[in-house]
């Protein structure tokens, strides 16, 4: 059976007071929630705090981002040993906003997944297609190109992310036809990388603009088993709605 899971990244967003506010009042939300792992990504600066806060609810921590190099003179950035330090369970690795605002390559993806899982994190690697790709029927091409490269030689199971670039923070939902077409399709990629059982055990998250009012429909696809929320994942009553769809 695989995992259903409901992230939050909550992107460059909040004090780490409000921070703190944010997941004091969700945990309490969630707190009868079961079969679920409901996952908070803060900043950085954030995650020792929460990681307090949380001690003993149902929440889980993940990180947004990564480096690869294990420690050293890397100057602005932070290592999977020192998530792990703070007991960060989850990393997002490959968000669109980083590829594409921040210049991450497939190659420093993959680097950061291999560097995430020799550090016993769990990445939940985000793939997804811009609107011209989708426009000119490059979507199965750019997300096998992207998997493909981000999982080279990569031996355990991580979670991965669709998140079509034109539907983050855009208020634009893929329709649960057009995600499911997309997670179908990984799932069959990932039985030819892999194998059926490991294509089976992996669980697809969907991202981009979900929401309370649309989170059933999407949920109710066979391939679909959780999602990643930027914005909804900034209140708690939102995100609860969306844990308890
Ligand atoms: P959104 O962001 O829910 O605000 O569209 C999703 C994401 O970027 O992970």
């Amino acid at each position: 059976m695989r995992r259903v899971i409901i992230a939050g990244n909550w992107k460059m967003n909040k004090t780490v007071s409000d921070a703190v506010s944010l997941v004091k009042e969700l945990k309490e939300l969630v707190k009868d929630v079961k079969d679920i792992e409901v996952v908070v990504c803060p900043p950085f600066i954030a995650l020792n705090n929460i990681a307090e806060e949380i001690k003993g609810s149902n929440v889980k921590l993940g990180a947004q981002n990564a480096y690869f190099e294990k420690e050293g003179a890397f100057t602005g950035e932070v290592s999977c040993s020192m998530l792990k330090d703070v007991d960060v369970d989850y990393v997002i690795i490959g968000h669109s906003e980083r590829r594409h605002v921040l210049g991450e390559t497939d190659d420093v993806i993959n680097k950061k997944i291999k560097a995430a899982l020799d550090a016993k994190l769990k990445p939940i690697f985000c793939v997804g297609e811009l609107l011209e790709e989708r426009e000119a029927n490059k979507t199965n091409e750019v997300i096998e190109k992207q998997i493909k490269e981000g999982l080279k030689d990569v031996k355990d199971n991580v979670v991965i992310a669709y998140e079509p670039v034109w539907a983050i923070g855009t208020g634009k939902t893929a329709t649960p036809e057009q995600a499911e077409e997309v997670h179908l399709f990984i799932r069959d990629l990932l039985k030819k990388i892999y194998d059926d059982r490991v294509a089976e055990e992996t669980s697809i998250l969907y991202g981009g603009s979900v929401k309370p009012s649309n989170i059933q429909g999407l949920m109710d696809k066979a391939n679909i088993d959780g999602a990643l929320v930027g914005g909804a994942s900034l209140k708690a009553k939102d995100f609860s709605d969306i844990v308890k769809w």
